[in-house]
């Protein structure tokens, strides 16, 4: 038994790589979303809620079976039908699956999407990486226009411009189609083949089953043998190579800086032509803030008609670390009400200015005047109003300004009033 005569019961913690966002830190997030869904929305962008899992086969086929995230990261389970389900690693596969579900394609030419939500990932836990964490994306699906590309670049990088999260840089790179991706590969399997042994065992691996994944390797030896591996832009088709300064045109065009990362290959199997990453040098290990790319063949392979698209999602979490403090939302009053009359029959007029939209705290528990004052204070009210016996047989409460610690009395019978002009003159 504990003191309170309560049995003291275990404590239980959150699972580790995944963590409660609090007041403090949720208000940046929230002034993200907020920002997120005005910009979405001026280029067009609607809001799809896509489930928190579906079938395991939707990702394995659509991120691809020898990712990292299909190997190594999914939380996938059998519910108690026996069916294989996984918590969504990621947006895209589920916004083409209902894209294709909800045969989108015939109501209008191009279809713009976005989402925001958790995503799971079983990876290993450290500063910045999380086994639950949250997403902010787009997508654009019915196009191959390298337009589209640009605009889905410039409203990622106008985001976080308007989040006003700055030392941040666009990475790009090509990796080519179904034409000359399959080259490049041969050509980048020829060059390693002599140094297979310097390789990390995971590339190593890599070789036979994803090697251009081995490009970016953070492991020291596999970076210096791919130093001088040829350049998947040296190998790209006259199409894709068109599409690719097409982009970058488009980018200098709106002024939108990006540095060229040829080892930019990205963890997802989708990704044909266009791929980029938005990276910071203020957040360690975990630098990438936001990435995407085209993936022209996803809808195909899930089994919709050929349809092109491109899209994008953000770390939200690494985002709002980035993000200047944001101040949570201060009460207007405080009512510092003292006995049980006052409480009576102020509580009707502070529900009722509290629906027409002021911010009003109180402390239920009561207490003397300078425990409530020093709450109020805490809270960071504007203004405090000190109401007892005496004031209401006056008919006068006294109002506090907090900040220049000015006192003057109001009249009972237009309290309401005259609060509200103090807030929205
Ligand atoms: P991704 O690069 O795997 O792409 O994830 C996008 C962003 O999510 C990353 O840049 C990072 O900021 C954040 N993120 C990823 N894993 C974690 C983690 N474990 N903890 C915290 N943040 C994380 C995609 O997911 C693609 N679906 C993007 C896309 C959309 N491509 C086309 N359309």
């Amino acid at each position: 038994m504990g003191k309170t005569g309560y049995i003291v019961a275990m404590k239980i913690s959150a699972i580790r790589g995944v963590k409660d966002i609090l007041p403090d830190e949720i208000v940046r997030v929230q002034q993200l979303e907020d920002t997120a869904r005005r910009l979405f929305e001026r280029f067009g962008y609607s809001e799809i809620r896509i489930p928190i899992f579906e079938v395991t086969e939707l990702f394995t086929r659509g991120i691809g079976t020898t990712t990292d995230i299909v190997e190594k990261e999914m939380y996938t389970f059998e519910d108690r039908d026996g069916k294989k389900l996984t918590l969504r690693p990621e947006g895209t596969a589920s916004v083409v699956r209902a894209y294709i579900e909800h045969q989108m394609y015939l109501q209008k030419p191009v279809t713009k999407l976005y989402y925001l939500g958790p995503m799971f990932r079983h990876e290993r836990p450290q500063a910045g990486r999380f086994r639950q964490f949250y997403q902010i994306g787009i997508e654009a699906l019915g196009t191959s226009s390298a337009a589209m590309d640009v605009e889905i670049l410039a409203v990622l990088i106008w985001l976080l411009q308007e989040a006003d999260v700055t030392g941040i840089q666009l990475e790009l790179n090509s990796l080519g189609d179904s034409v000359c991706r399959p080259q490049y590969r041969k050509a980048l399997k020829s060059f390693l083949k002599d140094n297979l042994h310097k390789l990390c065992e995971e590339c190593q691996k890599r070789y036979e089953t994803n090697p251009l994944r081995i490009l970016d390797c953070k492991n020291e030896s596999c970076r210096a043998v791919t130093a001088a591996a040829p350049s998947p832009l040296d190998h790209l088709c006259q199409d894709c190579l068109a599409h690719f300064e097409q982009v970058k045109s488009g980018l200098d065009q709106l002024k939108i800086p990006f540095v060229i990362n040829q080892r930019l290959v990205r963890g997802l199997d989708y990704y044909n032509r266009t791929a980029f990453e938005v990276t910071t040098g203020r957040l360690g290990a975990q630098n990438s803030i936001a990435g995407g790319g085209r993936y022209d063949g996803l809808t195909e392979e899930l089994g919709g008609p050929p349809t092109p698209g491109i899209g994008f999602a953000m770390g939200v979490e690494r985002i709002a670390s980035l993000m200047k403090p944001v101040e949570p939302p201060k009460p207007d009053f405080f009512f510092a009400l003292l006995g049980e009359e006052a409480l009576k029959q102020m509580l009707p007029v502070i529900m009722q200015l509290r629906r027409e939209g002021l911010r009003i705290e109180i402390d239920y528990g009561g207490g003397n005047l300078k425990k409530q004052m020093g709450l109020s204070d805490k809270l960071g009210a504007r203004y405090t109003l000190i109401l007892g016996e005496n004031e209401l047989k006056s008919g006068k409460a006294i109002l506090r300004n907090m900040t220049t610690k000015e006192q003057q009395e109001l009249v009972l019978s237009t309290l309401s009033q005259t609060l509200k002009s103090l807030v929205k003159p």
